[in-house]
């Protein structure tokens, strides 16, 4: 076995078959990696423990969704696969492998992330497992540079078990049911226009909005906008997919809102739009928001604004 599943809480029944399923995306990151006879615990912790162990070693006294603590140090810049000699003098006769440490996941968040994803725990689970498995390996995500490679390391990883963690991974469906369960908070008293939107982002997450109104009307935020203002405080910046549904019609973006999605998007952006109960249709912002003024324009990267 590659890896060694430890409860520390409860296990839920529907997570049974765990241990086969993380232990096949373990080998599949050493064997992306390029290495053997290696192998790591898996702790599953809660909300409570794991922000416990954040506040004693790394001194942050919140939750997070995963730890991991190497038991091998790779030298700065090289990864296990640089390093045979290293991997051979940490070999542990009484495991039968190197054991590289340690992966703690909090089941609680583990659940959330799931819940934004729109995909099921178990392939959120395998991402935390793929992403704990690299940073054991010596990988680290300090920059963008080390980010991109850490993430093309887990991704090949896992579509080479069948797990995929693309922009597909979240459906037009999907994104589209999202846009309509936040319809659903929409404060539109004067025009009694619901609109909800729901917004994807590059690295796979869901952010909501709804339209609500002013007594003022021109100080009304339309649901694009709200959408794009939650994805940007939790530190999105770039969108691949956009679902808005109007109440009783098409809720075509608007001029300001077209703009808005351009600065983070490209003109290849799919806009899935419809009217509740009736469907709907996917547009490119490029058809939407033709001859655009793009931050590119004004010299601007919104990857690295600074
Ligand atoms: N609205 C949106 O939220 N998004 C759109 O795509 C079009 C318009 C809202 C703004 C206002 O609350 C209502 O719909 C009527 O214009």
């Amino acid at each position: 076995m590659a890896i060694e599943l430890q409860w520390e809480i409860d296990m839920p029944e529907a997570l049974g078959g765990l241990e086969a399923l993380l232990n096949t995306v373990a080998e599949a990151c050493f064997r992306t990696e390029g290495i053997e006879g290696a192998g790591f615990a898996v702790r599953i912790v809660d909300d409570a423990a794991i922000q416990a162990l954040n506040r004693e070693m790394r001194n942050i006294d919140r939750p997070t969704d995963v730890l991991s603590f190497p038991t091998v140090q790779f030298p700065a810049g090289k990864t296990a696969r640089n390093c045979p000699k290293r991997l051979g003098r940490e070999f542990d006769p009484y495991l039968g492998c190197v054991n590289l440490g340690d992966c703690v996941i909090n089941l609680d968040r583990a659940r959330q992330q799931a819940e934004e994803y729109g995909h099921s725990l178990t392939r959120e689970l395998s991402y935390l497992t793929a992403h704990s498995a690299f940073h054991l390996m010596g990988y680290d995500h300090m920059n963008e540079e080390e980010k991109a490679v850490m993430r093309e390391m887990e991704e090949r990883a896992l579509e080479s078990v069948g797990i995929t963690r693309d922009e597909s991974a979240v459906s037009y469906d999907r994104l589209f049911q999202l846009a309509c369960e936040a319809m659903q908070n929409s404060y539109s008293p004067y025009s009694h226009f619901k609109v909800g939107a729901c917004i994807l982002t590059a690295d796979g997450r869901t952010y909501k909005g709804c339209n609500f109104e002013n007594a003022s009307y021109g100080a009304t935020i339309c649901a694009e906008r709200c959408a794009a203002s939650c994805a940007i405080a939790a530190g999105a910046r770039r969108f691949v997919a956009i679902a808005v549904v109007g109440s009783t019609a098409v809720a075509w973006p608007c001029g300001i809102c077209r703009q808005v999605l351009r600065e983070f998007s490209d003109l290849s952006l799919p806009v899935i739009v419809g009217a509740y109960g009736k469907g709907y249709t996917v547009k490119t912002l490029g058809e939407l928001l033709p001859e655009s003024l793009s931050p590119e324009d004004l010299g601007v990267d919104t990857q690295n604004p600074n």
